[in-house]
């Protein structure tokens, strides 16, 4: 009942013209059954809005809580609205470790996301020592309540969240398909008490860290991952186009 959505999250690669040869790369592959997102930096929305000619939503890696002001550095909803922009990554974790993200402020830019009618991708995820310290479900469980906190339930049930266990970004490293089930499954729950079981069941989420083509199905056939955020995989159109094929 929940159609799965693949994101794929460039992180700060591909310059313009990288960007048209991804698009050039892509052949016309069927989205039935599937939504797929790239989120790419903000030189390559306008690319994207231009060139690419099939039904894949663009989505950008950030967004403020302001429509303007002085804010050096940030983008405003406003401007992502008017290059086509669909989703936004929200607190990442290279975003809250590196670049002094905070429950708070992932909560304002979700909040701003909806205004705007931009769907937030919101990221949550343990460290490494916090799994090995038996964290796990208590930093989820913060970092899910806070992202959604005083949002209705029809914002609730559009929103996407990305589990992205930290250890697992970039390292090759996954965590299982069974533990990465477990957990969105307690995200699931946390978001049911919060607000309904009914609000929960619609909400998509995603595992995100290493995923490739080749582990992709395993993920996607637990019952409650609904997709996969997914960065190093995401830079190559063949790869892109085969996540997105897996998840079908
Ligand atoms: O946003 C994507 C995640 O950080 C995962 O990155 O697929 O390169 O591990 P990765």
């Amino acid at each position: 009942m929940r159609t799965p959505i693949i994101a794929g999250n460039w992180k700060m690669n591909k310059t313009i013209e990288e960007t048209k040869e991804f698009i050039a790369a892509l052949k016309d592959f069927s989205l039935e059954n599937v939504d797929a997102v790239l989120c790419v930096p903000y030189t390559s929305l306008g690319i994207l809005r231009e060139q690419l000619n099939n039904k894949i939503k663009i989505g950008s890696q950030n967004i403020h809580w302001e429509e303007n002001g002085a804010f050096t550095g940030e983008i405003s909803p406003l401007m992502l609205k008017e290059l086509g922009v669909e989703y936004a990554i929200i607190g990442h974790s290279e975003r809250r470790e590196m670049f002094g993200e905070t429950d708070e402020t992932v909560n304002r830019r979700v909040h701003a996301a909806f205004k705007h009618g931009i769907t937030p991708i919101v990221c949550v995820g343990e460290k490494l020592e916090e799994r090995e310290a038996g964290k796990t479900k208590d930093v989820v469980k913060e970092q899910t309540e806070k992202a959604i906190a005083n949002l209705s339930s029809e914002q609730v049930k559009k929103l996407v969240v990305a589990y992205e266990p930290i250890w697992a970004i970039g390292t090759g490293k996954t965590s299982s398909a069974e533990d990465a089930n477990e957990v969105i499954g307690y995200i699931r729950k946390v978001i049911a008490n919060q607000y309904d079981s009914q609000v929960a069941n619609e909400v998509r989420i995603q595992y995100g860290g290493s995923v490739k083509p080749e582990n992709i199905r395993s993920f996607l056939s637990q019952p409650e991952i609904d997709g996969a955020l997914v960065g190093g995989a995401s830079l190559k159109p063949e790869s892109f186009m085969a996540l997105v094929e897996g998840a079908k």
